[in-house]
């Protein structure tokens, strides 16, 4: 297990006041930054690009940023991002032709490498490549918006994943990202997940520190 990180979605940020807001997440005990790329068309949402995290890291955001790739296709946009400061890149095997490459791809651009399991694919798919992989994110939504309800049926999916990556790959960091609040997240972290994607729990509260506290005192409970 690794040790614990909270990465606020800035999905459920103003995005008037961005970099405001992640400063404001980050000074309130945040992490690293979840940054959602969707492209109306591999997800019925439309978002942000590598022209964003440039422009966070040019206003002096250094913590890590953990873009979460919502596209098809991935590849040609992965060089962009790495350029523009993506500390990790994830990205959905049914988004990318060939997995294997794509993770090749990411980690040659300098970033680390994460795939993302929709609430319905099966674990089998990091069955040839995690041990490739820096990280498995594990969506307990469907994908395309904030706010939506955690699906039950994730807690198994992240006892099962826990298992085979303790067994053969201990260093893979196991992310879950949809749905998380400060009373569910004790549960998901005992499922076996160490790192906790938040948007609308965060970003909708009045006090981001009190909720990034309660949400790390719930994982270490
Ligand atoms: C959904 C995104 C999530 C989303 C989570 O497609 O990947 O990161 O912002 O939002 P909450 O925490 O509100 O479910
Ligand atoms: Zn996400």
């Amino acid at each position: 297990m690794q040790p614990t990180v909270i990465a606020p979605s800035i999905l459920s940020a103003d995005f008037a006041r961005l970099g405001d807001e992640v400063n404001a997440v980050l000074g309130a005990g945040a992490d690293w930054v979840h940054f959602d790329v969707m492209d109306n068309h591999y997800v019925p949402n439309l978002t942000i690009g590598p022209m964003v995290c440039e422009a966070l890291r040019k206003h002096g955001i250094t913590a890590p940023i953990d873009v979460h790739l919502m596209v098809e296709p991935v590849d040609r946009i992965v060089p962009d991002f790495a350029r523009a400061g993506a500390s990790m890149i994830s990205f959905h095997p049914e988004a990318s032709r060939h997995v294997h490459r794509t993770i090749q791809l990411i980690k040659a651009n300098g970033c680390q490498a994460g795939l993302v399991l929709n609430p319905a694919t099966p674990v089998e798919v990091l069955d040839y490549v995690l041990e490739d992989l820096d990280m498995v994110l594990l969506m307990s939504v469907n994908p395309g918006f904030g706010g939506q309800s955690f699906i039950p049926s994730t807690l198994d999916k992240l006892r099962r994943v826990r298992a085979m990556i303790d067994a053969r790959a201990p260093q893979v960091r196991l992310e879950i990202d949809g749905g998380v609040k400060a009373d569910n997240i004790g549960e998901i972290a005992a499922a076996g997940a160490d790192t906790f994607v938040a948007g609308s729990a965060i970003f909708n509260a009045e006090d981001y520190a009190d909720v990034i506290g309660r949400m790390k005192a719930a994982v270490a409970a």
